[in-house]
């Protein structure tokens, strides 16, 4: 995951000073993420691979590629959890496509002979990020070849559908749309693909672990210190255990955050 940034510590420290969680100063991502809004206090946010099958078929999905393996569960104290899933543009047949929009299936009311679904009750995916400012010939107002079901709109980047975190929900059928399938054979962009979640992944997310070590302590906050001022080959295992104001940016207010409540930490041990 590459994230921009931005080596103005030493005059953002300054700005720190009684400034508490404010967190006005931003950082950009490019890369993977899961919703502030969700991950309030009384959440536990997890790891966990998915991948994208074939449906009817073992195979994995044409469509996998364009999902990043390593999605969040985001577990509310009420035992409710959602699947995030962030989506990348996807190359295939020398065409990039991206997704218009996903589906959990919630009911096959009626399959044909070959138990294809013929009715369904679907549920939308919700959608936490956008692919801002990217319009293709598919959602371009302007474009000659705009798709009535995405013009306009801009692609989803991050959705989130609610899963049974109780009982480890597995195979869940979805419906998805992408207009550059649809281009290529009207009502070709609408399929069926199946999301295999490998709960044997489950790894929660330890607040403040930047390394991955399954610990919070000093060495991760010289990373996101490091990482910070754009030291090369800094890495964060998972980066969002280091977004400590849960705005969805890294910034000196998250290192602030961090030595806090690391100090805090010590001291409640001591
Ligand atoms: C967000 C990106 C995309 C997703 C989620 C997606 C998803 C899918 C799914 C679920 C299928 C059904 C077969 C399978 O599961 O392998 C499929 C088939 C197919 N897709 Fe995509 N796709 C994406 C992008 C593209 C792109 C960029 C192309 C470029 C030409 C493309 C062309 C095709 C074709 C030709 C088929 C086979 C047609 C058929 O089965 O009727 N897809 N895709």
């Amino acid at each position: 995951m590459k994230l921009k940034r931005i080596k103005a510590l030493a005059l953002t420290t300054a700005l720190l000073i009684g400034a508490g969680c404010v967190c006005p100063l931003s950082l950009y991502d490019d890369g993977t993420s899961f919703s502030a809004s969700a991950a309030e206090t009384n959440s536990t946010v997890y790891t966990i691979n998915i991948t994208l099958m074939q449906f009817h078929s073992e195979g994995k999905s044409m469509g996998n590629e364009s999902m990043i393996p390593q999605a969040h569960i985001v577990l509310d104290s009420d035992g409710t959890a959602q699947l995030q899933i962030n989506m990348i543009p996807l190359t295939y047949l020398n065409r990039l496509g991206y997704l218009g929009s996903l589906k959990k299936v919630t009911t096959v009311l009626e399959e044909n002979k070959y138990q294809y679904p013929t009715k369904i009750e679907t549920l939308e995916a919700a959608v936490l990020e956008e692919y801002i400012d990217v319009y293709d010939s598919f959602n371009d107002p302007e474009s000659e070849y705009a798709d009535a079901n995405v013009v306009g709109k801009w692609y989803p980047k991050k959705l989130s559908i609610p899963i049974d975190f109780e009982n480890h929900e597995d195979d869940i059928l979805v419906q998805v749309y992408v207009p550059v399938m649809e281009s290529i054979m009207a009502g070709g962009g609408t399929k069926f693909a199946v999301l295999d979640i490998d709960w044997n992944t489950l790894t929660e997310v330890v607040a403040g672990d930047a390394n991955g070590d399954g610990e919070f302590n000093v060495a991760d906050v010289i990373v996101l210190q490091k990482w910070l001022l754009a030291v090369p080959d800094t890495h964060f295992a998972d980066w969002k255990a280091v977004d400590f104001c849960e705005d969805d940016k890294l910034d000196v207010f998250d290192l602030c955050l961090m030595k806090r409540a690391l100090i805090a930490e010590n001291t409640t041990q001591e």
